[in-house]
């Protein structure tokens, strides 16, 4: 079985695991709304769905995704309660099927912190991961503020947000973000084949595990997206973001001398 509600995002379903790929290769997979609308459908969906197993989130060769597109920052964010990132965000720490991620290029902004909900996340050794949130004049989102200290300690989670510089795969699984690097012709066969592995376990047991894991964190993984939110917003406003968001759009460096 398989559905396609946008071409940017296709959704295939077989031997129980659900593909959802980010597929807009000319701006690298930058999210758009609809984007991010589809994809959060794509995971209540799957939690409903009696026959997927396993979710797989994938983006095409070269770019996993760039993150929120950054044209939609300048001309039209939407970025309430209810807005398609945020939707995104809260159905990507509610899943409750297992969700695995392939890496094959790079991975920026959302497209490193939602590694934080993955249960299983393969990359490309020439995959490159960035979080430039704080460059742009933002804070980071998806509860990174929150998830990324746990697992890396405060120094190694300031390092990767506050200079938010290029990492490479292998850095990423050192640091606990990926579990498995492999040769980047082989990432979809290699998530492809754990996939199937862990379809292949007893599903109930599986989705408690998984509920167990995430537990002691789920309430204040809600809380600090919603918290992130809203500075988001606010920074979203700053004179800073607008001249990152400038500049990206006129293809120069920014210039932050004149902000305090
Ligand atoms: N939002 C909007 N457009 C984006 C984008 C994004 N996040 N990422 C890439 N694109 C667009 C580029 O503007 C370019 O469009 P154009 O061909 O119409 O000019 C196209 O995708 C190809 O990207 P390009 O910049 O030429 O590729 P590159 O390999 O030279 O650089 C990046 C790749 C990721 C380093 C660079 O595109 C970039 O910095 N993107 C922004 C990433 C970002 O800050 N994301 C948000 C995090 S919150």
């Amino acid at each position: 079985m398989s559905h396609i509600d946008i071409s940017e995002v296709v959704r295939t379903l077989e031997d129980g695991i659900l593909t959802v790929r980010m597929n807009r290769p000319e701006k690298k997979n930058a999210l758009s709304h609809a984007m991010y609308r589809a994809l959060a459908t794509a995971l209540r969906e799957a939690d409903q769905d009696e026959a997927v197993r396993v979710v797989l989130l994938c983006g095409v060769p070269g770019a996993f995704t760039t993150g929120n597109d950054l044209s939609d920052f300048l001309k039209n964010p939407l970025l309430g309660e209810e807005s398609p990132v945020l939707s995104f965000l809260y159905a990507l720490a509610d899943l409750q099927k297992p969700l695995f991620a392939a890496i094959e290029g790079l991975a920026v902004g959302v497209g490193v912190t939602l590694l934080l909900h993955c249960d299983y996340v393969c990359a490309g050794a020439s995959s490159t991961l960035q979080m430039p949130f704080v460059n742009l004049g933002l804070v980071p989102e998806a509860a990174s503020t929150l998830l990324l200290p746990r697992m890396l300690g405060h120094l190694r989670a300031s390092e990767l947000l506050l200079f938010g510089e290029p990492f490479s795969a292998k850095a990423a699984q050192e640091a606990g973000l990926v579990t498995t690097v492999c040769a980047d012709d082989q990432v979809m066969a290699t998530t492809l084949a754990k996939a199937r592995q862990l379809a292949a376990q007893p599903a109930a047991a599986v989705r408690q595990t998984k509920a167990l894991l995430k537990a002691s964190t789920a309430g204040e993984v809600r809380e600090t997206l919603r918290r992130e939110a809203e500075i988001f917003v606010q920074r979203l406003a700053s004179p800073e973001a607008n001249e990152a968001l400038t500049a990206f759009a006129q293809r120069r460096a920014p210039d932050f001398s004149r902000f305090h």
